[in-house]
């Protein structure tokens, strides 16, 4: 589920006074340390702390890390080296800059990063952020903190939940987490090690966060999840919920209007969720659905516990439910033993869905998995060769996908201020985003729009009268 993005947080609170403490979060990764990132953010800013954008104004800075593919750790260390010497250059002034590593890469290197990086004080995991205020202080009184245990005790309960004002600053979208952890184990991945095994939040926890944010004006929720689907919960009437009947339940939200949920996996799309995205107008018509590859033989060494043909069923399935939905993906190239055929394979299973997004990457080592052990490693020339023909297809797609919706009237959630006056920037449906002149719509609102044009990144679009038709 993780793009190579890098989001810098703003957030600064132009009431704090002269002495308030700077926190300046790096957000690496997948959108699940977007949302991490957020609620460290909470947590400091009921310390004291507010989040500024300038790196070089901050007392402390978090790198909060992702692990994924390979030289994450080497872009960690080399961002350290750099944090030394400001760190240097502040303490020779006489003032303070605490640094922070968390996130998987914090997970999986540990202790490693104190002995490699002189300038951190903390080490915090994915499971214990809850524990960063008490790690700081710690670190204050001149004990550098590693914390990489897998708590028992339930970090959501221990994060304080943001106040509605700085909700409504982060605009009309939100993630909100409802499972952590994977149990799937596929041979090429980190994130069982890094985020352990699946843990669901229970059910109560996310109602209550998900009316917060609707008081707040949040319009769409984003659930998140290393294996969103796998989430269970107890219902109010004692039965175990999946993640269909969670949905089912949101949709009653009031001011909620859109559902969206990420990452799943292909053999926890039970009946329940399907059904939830035939009836529930609020679940929007796009799914992230990795398949990984298009081979069997590929599949069955990546531990994916499918095959392809069930991978096309199931799309079927969902394609009769929803007929309007859109498939996004994720693809690896080059696996280990990966031949030319097995590749043909992953193009052919491409061409078949039609994928309106994706994201593809060339196989990485991670130690630890079983994929680092195989023989038959795939030459990084084939790799690369590999992964720009899939990438060419997939653009195509994906531009193929933009031109198929001019001419349409879709429903449109204004975002944000566009760069011209009057214009703003909304939300397909399908995750697009799309560029309008609305000078008579508030920021929030979903208002009917006619696509007219395709940009290299996003749609143009009019305000249309008609009556909706997504
Ligand atoms: N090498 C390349 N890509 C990987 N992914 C996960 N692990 C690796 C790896 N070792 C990709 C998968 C996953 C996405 C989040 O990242 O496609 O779905
Ligand atoms: Fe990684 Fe596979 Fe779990 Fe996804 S389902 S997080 S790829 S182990």
């Amino acid at each position: 589920m993780s793009t190579d993005t890098v989001i810098h947080h703003s957030e600064t609170d132009p009431g704090a006074g002269v002495n308030t403490r700077k926190v300046f979060i790096k957000t690496y990764g997948c959108q699940m340390n977007v949302y991490d990132s957020l609620r460290m953010g909470d947590a400091l800013a009921s310390e004291g702390y507010v989040q500024t954008e300038q790196m070089e104004d901050a007392d402390l800075i978090l790198l909060n890390t992702c692990h994924i593919r390979e030289k994450a750790a080497e872009k960690v260390y080399s961002a350290l080296g750099r944090l030394r010497e400001m760190k240097k250059a502040r303490e020779a002034g006489g003032q303070e800059l605490m640094v922070g590593v968390t996130g998987c890469v914090a997970q999986a290197e540990g202790e490693e990063i104190l002995r490699r990086a002189p300038a951190v004080d903390v080490v915090i995991g994915p499971q214990t952020y809850h524990r960063l205020p008490e790690a700081l202080r710690r670190a204050r009184q001149g004990n550098r903190v590693v914390d990489t245990e897998y708590a028992v005790e339930d970090k959501f309960e221990h994060l304080p939940t943001a106040e509605k004002a700085r909700i409504r600053s982060r605009g009309v979208t939100s993630f909100l987490t409802v499972q952590e952890g994977c149990d799937k184990f596929c041979t090429f991945c980190v994130v069982p090690y890094t985020r352990g095994a699946e843990v669901s939040r229970p059910l109560p926890q996310i109602l209550d966060e998900a009316q917060r944010l609707a008081e707040a004006g949040v319009r769409e929720v984003t659930l998140l999840g290393q294996n969103v689907n796998a989430w269970r919960g107890e219902g109010p009437d004692g039965r175990e919920w999946g993640l269909g009947d969670l949905l089912y339940r949101l949709a009653e939200v009031a001011g909620l209007a859109r559902l969206r949920y990420t990452t799943s996996h292909p053999r926890d799309m039970d009946d329940r969720l399907i059904e939830a995205h035939r009836d529930l107008r609020s679940l929007m018509p796009y799914l992230h659905l990795p398949v990984q590859s298009g081979s069997d033989r590929i599949l069955k060494a990546m531990n994916r516990r499918h095959t392809a043909q069930e991978y096309l069923r199931l799309v079927e399935r969902i394609r009769r439910a929803r007929p309007d939905i859109a498939m996004s993906g994720d693809f690896i190239v080059g696996f280990p033993g990966e031949s030319d055929e097995d590749f043909q394979d992953t193009l052919r299973i491409v061409e078949t869905v039609g994928y309106a997004q994706a994201f593809s990457f060339k196989y990485s080592i991670r130690p630890g998995t079983p994929g680092a052990e195989l023989a038959d490693q795939v030459p990084e020339d084939v790799k690369a060769e590999r992964l720009e023909r899939l990438q060419a297809l997939l653009l195509k797609q994906q531009a193929d996908f933009a031109k198929s919706c001019v001419g349409k009237v879709i429903d449109l959630l204004l975002e944000k201020p566009g760069r011209n006056e009057g214009q703003v920037i909304g939300r397909s449906p399908w995750l697009q985003s799309v560029n309008v002149d609305a000078k008579t719509s508030q920021i929030g609102d979903i208002i009917p729009v006619r696509i007219i044009g395709t940009g290299p990144n996003s749609l143009f679009a009019e305000p249309a009268r008609d009556v909706v038709g997504t």
